[in-house]
């Protein structure tokens, strides 16, 4: 094995208590669009389910020891709300400091439709949006997708994006690394890469665009979250993995994180329930 990472998506703090506050009309109307909100035994506030769901996690990182963890999206339910954005930030600070944390935007951190006020806030919360960096021979490349859901309100963004990843794709391809790896928060397709837009994936004109420099660059992988759930797919050989959150399920698995290994030029991934974790991520 060359490495093995941790991919963790949506803690979203606060979002346990936002969905024991649904109506059963507002419960209808979300499983209406395929999202499986629950009735809450009683209305909720704050986010000590999030909290304690988090901190297992980066607990659980420690314990194992990857070579990185990064947070696919959606770190806080609502991005204007201090406490919700001071506990996520306090709770990604307890992961032992020699392993390194990459942050991924989500449409609750940087907006359904993006402007430049949402990227700066975003920007300076978090750090950059869209990066690259190395670990172990593989190249690993993290993009807003927020941009490319819609870009409507920073078409600059886009393209700025496009070019980014392209220039970014060749350097590591001209560079002889062995593999590549894409973090994004909305999964670029869910069963199939020809599928119809919606909530859940990129919309097919610009999914296209994405796939098109993945593919040509030979990428491996695109890991995901926003779904709440876990999803599979494939595009030739492009692996396409949504994965599940560590904050409130959406989908029939629990809460939790997947661990992903890469041996030479081939990845192999499981998520995990945090109540189902290995003690330790064998070579
Ligand atoms: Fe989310």
């Amino acid at each position: 094995m060359s490495l093995f990472f941790i991919q963790m998506a949506d803690p979203q703090l606060g979002m346990f208590a936002f969905f024991s506050g649904l109506t059963d009309d507002e419960i209808e109307e979300r499983r209406r669009r395929g999202i499986n909100a629950r009735k809450a035994p009683a209305k909720i506030t704050g986010f000590a389910d999030e909290t304690r769901l988090f901190t297992q996690a980066i607990e659980a990182a420690n314990r194992l020891k990857p070579a990185f963890v990064v947070v696919c999206g959606d770190m806080t339910n609502d991005p204007d709300d201090e406490a919700q954005l001071a506990e996520v930030m306090r709770i990604g600070h307890l992961l032992d400091r020699n392993i390194p944390l990459h942050w991924v935007a989500g449409n609750h951190d940087a907006g359904d439709a993006p402007t430049a006020e949402t990227l700066v806030r975003y920007r300076e919360r978090f750090g950059d949006d869209n990066y690259s960096f190395d670990n172990g021979g593989s190249h690993f490349v993290v993009i807003n997708s927020c941009v490319c859901f819609d870009p409507g309100q920073v078409p600059h963004e886009w393209d700025a994006l496009v070019e980014f990843l392209s220039n970014d794709l060749q350097a590591a391809r001209d560079s002889g690394c062995e593999d590549i790896v894409i973090f994004m928060h909305h999964p670029l397709f869910m069963d199939d890469p020809e599928e119809a837009d919606g909530y859940f994936v990129i919309p097919g004109i610009r999914r296209k665009v994405i796939l098109d420099v993945l593919k040509a660059q030979g990428v491996s992988a695109v890991f995901a979250g926003h779904l709440h759930r876990n999803a599979i797919a494939s595009d030739g050989p492009l692996q396409m993995v949504s994965t599940g959150p560590v904050g409130y399920p959406l989908g029939d698995d629990p809460s939790g994180l997947r661990i992903v290994r890469i041996y030479g030029d081939t990845i192999e991934h499981d998520y995990y329930g945090l109540d189902d974790l290995p003690d330790s991520v064998e070579p």
